[in-house]
């Protein structure tokens, strides 16, 4: 009976090789807890509208709760023959209260039941990311906080460009982050929906009570069309898409936090937790940490595009080709919550270091634009000729092997007479400071925007 619950016209054994290909227990009994939920929810529908009695749900529901407990306990382990999660589940609930399990499945479809399974789960994980990277964005403000007066070179091309302060540069991927919050977030509530009812693909003639499952399973409402409810995974695209897309972020901030823990920055120290050392060079200390996040954001672009491939080509309704949606799910979920856990530790145990931070800004003429803009609003140069001859000062500069904030009042006015007057206003600080504009680098500036994300932050609930 165990093994044949599903199939009424498949009289010989599956062979050994077609239940590895096609059995999706070992992977699909990760969700064993959604599945529950929906039968039992679909189960007191099924007595509310008088589809099966009130002593069948009674008992189902004390099954299901059982089977629960059992695999929770480890009672009953999801490792034996069963297809997927699903017959499991009905197969146990079956074993342990007889005929009554074997109503269960009326009016209901595994194609309707693993779309609701999947999307409760899927769901579920929008949420728990999402609250992840309220932590994550939570500790990039507190460096932010700590550190808006701290110089930092900011660069473009990698080269030296302009001075600009840490907390400013904490601030960018803070916004990046709640970009990513914003589109869990919406997924979330996009794809809402209860496909509970809609049976293989074309409803049931028995008469169902979508929206009271859709409601005790916390969706906004049941799936409009049920075609589309049984063969849809955009819901998991969606997460698959948003978790690339934050994996790309922790990734550029991971590839910056091992430059900067390289010697040749030497702006911040990874906390010893956070480090390795070589099996061969005793003085080493790698950032291996950042490295994985890094590298682990590869596999999280593997999973969207194989499952944009799975669909590219699915007729409707449901294709069993749609199994293979769950695995690359699950896996950019593990690797999505474990690496925000990760990133968020490492960032609030690494050393900063200031003075290091600092003496880079003394590097690579960084306040050559600011020089630039006062020959304009002082002097009347049209911009294009303060650019030329701010050149010839940096040119000067590198001949005397000198950073252009360190030119003398006579050192500059040699360049040129009007150039003299300007040696006070080559300062680093006043430079990031100038740079007052909305959304600039101003240590005022940064604050505005650290504030306005902290009110972010609150509104959420933190
Ligand atoms: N294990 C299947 C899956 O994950 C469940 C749905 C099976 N439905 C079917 N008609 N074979 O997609």
């Amino acid at each position: 009976m165990s093994k044949k619950i599903a199939s009424a016209r498949i009289s010989t054994e599956s062979s050994e090789l077609l239940k590895e290909l096609n059995n999706s227990l070992p992977f699909d009994r990760e969700l064993y807890r959604e599945d529950i939920r929906g039968s039992r929810a679909h189960a007191r529908m099924l007595a509310q509208q008088g589809i099966i009695s009130a002593e069948d749900f009674t008992t189902i529901d004390e099954g299901l709760q059982r089977v629960l407990e059992e695999i929770e306990s480890g009672a009953f382990t999801l490792d034996g023959e069963d297809e997927d999660i699903h017959m499991a589940v009905e197969r146990r609930l079956t074993e342990l209260v007889g005929d009554a399990g074997k109503r269960l499945h009326t009016a209901r479809s595994r194609n309707d039941q693993v779309a609701v399974d999947f999307r409760l789960y899927v769901l579920e994980h929008d949420r728990q990311i999402a609250k992840l990277l309220e932590a994550l964005i939570a500790a990039l403000i507190d460096v932010a906080k700590a550190h808006s007066e701290t110089l930092l070179p900011g660069m473009t091309h990698l080269q030296h460009a302009q001075p600009i302060n840490l907390g400013y540069h904490m601030m960018a991927y803070a916004s990046m982050f709640r970009r990513d919050h914003e589109r869990f977030i919406s997924s979330r509530e996009r794809n809402n929906l209860s496909p509970l009812g809609c049976a293989a693909l074309a409803g049931t003639p028995h008469p169902v009570d979508r929206r009271s499952t859709a409601e005790a399973l916390g969706f906004r409402e049941p799936t409009l069309n049920c075609l589309d409810a049984v063969s849809d995974r955009d819901f998991a695209l969606e997460i698959l898409f948003n978790i690339a897309t934050m994996m790309m972020h922790i990734s550029r901030l991971s590839e910056e936090l091992i430059l900067w823990s390289s010697s040749e920055f030497g702006f911040v120290r990874l906390s010893d937790k956070h480090a390795t050392g070589s099996s061969i060079m005793p003085q080493k200390k790698n950032p291996d940490i950042p490295e994985l996040l890094r590298g682990k954001t590869g596999r999280t672009y593997g999973n969207l595009m194989s499952l944009l491939t799975v669909m590219k080509g699915l007729p409707l309704a449901y294709n069993k080709d749609t199994q293979e949606d769950k695995e690359g799910v699950f896996d950019s979920v593990r690797t999505a919550e474990l690496s925000l856990r990760v990133l968020k530790e490492m960032i609030e145990e690494m050393r900063i270091h200031i003075d290091a931070m600092e003496a880079a800004c003394n590097k690579g003429h960084l306040t050559a634009t600011d020089l630039a803009d006062w020959l304009v609003r002082e002097k009347g140069l049209p911009f294009r000729d303060a650019y030329h001859l701010v050149g010839h000062a940096v040119n000067r500069a590198e001949e005397l092997g000198k950073d252009l904030s360190e030119l003398s009042a006579e050192e500059l006015a040699e360049v040129d007479p009007r150039l003299g007057e300007a040696s006070s206003l080559l300062d680093n600080r006043l430079s990031m400071n100038a740079r007052n504009s909305e959304g600039g680098t101003a240590t005022e500036r940064t604050r505005e925007q650290i504030a306005q994300m902290e009110a972010w932050l609150r509104e959420l609930g933190n």
